[in-house]
């Protein structure tokens, strides 16, 4: 029950549409194409997860931020998770309830903090400066804010060190020692503060629900300790993290039931409102990255295949060395002969890869070949290396109808910037 499927004709479908007809209408390629309904059924799985907890699914913006599918997610029930003033102000923009919003990070600016302030979304504590910002907003903004504080919990997400993020060593959170001036620091300030929960965020593309369990008992021991002092919270924060197939090879991984179970007992036992902050699971596997092939060529022992898209549009494989399945979009000529490739792109660096050492019919010039689960951190991290502009994106409706849900960024959007000077 997955929006992209080969079924025996050989074409790969998005829902009921062929990927290759979506190539034919667009206005350009290489461009982005998600499926509505599945970014639905995803989110459903985690509401039914949710079923008999107190919860908020705060989606992170971060993942990504095309403003359709925050209205949609939003639509569904979903608050959002934010790292900027910007992510703030797109998803004010977008309907979500400021306080189903939870602003994160470890360099949150005085300006932002004011206007998180001023809007009532909930804020994380990350560090003793960061906590001064946030008493100076609420000043600023005649508000309380209410604020959970972020505990770095040291527990080895069992990730790529890039995407790890509550090992001691991390830039991220506050660490338990610290604990106590933390919560004097907050009754220090009963008019600028309210302590409402605990928060923690581990790491990306986590494939074990124990180690969720793992940082949960430590955190509801900390939240405890917190009660003891006379503090009413009731927001406990286990972040994100949940990893995704991205290899396709069949591996059953967690699901959504599987994390909410393993920390279901403990929120109970506790009587907490459980926040999640999900970004990837949500919607990674709702999009492909569709792209033409522009030629084959060999060099030494390596054939590649060039394609429009680059890093510049997904740099997750240069900058982690990720895996994203490639697959081709139509079925192969009979002559096609079956080799192994390196998938390239354009751009002037060796770095410029999409896929390395994959299996694949030699394809023909001009045909489809996509790169999938590109619906997170692909298109909210694309840069315009290379003057290679940013792709328009899609998404095929509940109907089956294709739509365009942001225009690509062109060439006079970049003169613009000098437009004056
Ligand atoms: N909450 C916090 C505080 C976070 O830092 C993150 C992600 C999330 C939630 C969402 O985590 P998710 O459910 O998406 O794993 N660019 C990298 C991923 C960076 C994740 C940063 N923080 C990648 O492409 O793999």
């Amino acid at each position: 029950n997955h929006c992209f499927s080969k079924p025996s004709d050989g074409f790969l479908y998005c829902e009921e549409v062929k990927v290759k007809d979506v190539m034919e209408v667009v206005e350009r390629r290489p461009f982005y194409l998600y499926s509505k309904r599945q970014i639905t059924r995803n989110v459903q799985a985690y509401k039914e997860a949710l079923v008999g907890l107190d919860s908020v699914i705060g989606y992170a913006i971060k993942a990504n931020n095309n403003l359709k599918i925050l209205e949609h997610l939003r639509a569904l029930g979903c608050g959002a998770v934010l790292v900027s003033g910007n992510e703030l102000r797109l998803a004010l923009q977008a309907g979500f309830d400021p306080t189903k919003c939870i602003f994160n990070g470890n360099g949150k600016l005085l300006e932002d903090l004011v206007l998180a302030a001023q809007e009532g979304v909930f804020v994380n504590v990350d560090s003793e400066f960061d906590l001064d910002n946030i008493i100076k907003a609420a000043k600023m903004a005649g508000k309380k804010v209410n604020v959970l504080l972020r505990i770095n919990p040291d527990v080895d997400p069992q990730v790529h060190p890039y995407v790890a993020t509550g090992n001691k060593n991390s830039k991220f959170g506050i660490r338990n020692e610290k604990l106590q001036w933390f919560l004097d620091a907050v009754k220090a300030h009963p008019d600028e503060l309210k302590l409402v929960g605990a928060h923690c965020h581990l790491g990306s593309t986590i494939t074990k629900v124990d180690i969720f369990r793992d940082a949960a008992v430590l955190m509801v021991n900390y939240i405890d300790i917190i009660r003891e002092q006379g503090f009413e919270i009731s927001y406990l924060n286990i972040g994100g993290g949940l990893g995704i197939d991205y290899y396709h090879t069949g591996a059953i991984l967690p699901t959504p039931m599987d994390l909410i179970d393993t920390v279901r007992e403990l929120v109970l036992s506790r009587n907490l409102i459980l926040i999640i902050e999900p970004g990837r699971s949500p919607i990674a596997n709702t999009c492909c990255f569709v792209n033409r092939v522009t030629g084959v060529k060999t060099n030494g022992t390596k054939n590649f295949v060039v394609i429009d898209g680059s890093m510049a549009e997904l740099i997750r494989p240069s900058l982690y060395g990720a895996y994203q399945h490639i697959e081709l979009t139509s079925p192969p000529l009979p002559e096609a002969e079956v080799l192994t490739f390196d998938v390239v792109g354009p751009v002037c660096e060796s770095a410029d890869f999409l896929g390395k050492d994959r299996e694949l019919a030699t394809p023909a010039q001009g045909e489809g070949l996509v790169v999938h689960d590109a619906g997170a951190y692909c298109m909210s991290m694309a840069s315009t290396y290379n003057l290679k502009m940013r792709p328009p994106e899609y998404w095929i409706e509940e109907d089956g109808s294709i739509k365009k849900i942001r225009h690509g960024e062109t060439f006079e959007d970049h003169l613009r910037f000098f437009k004056g000077l």
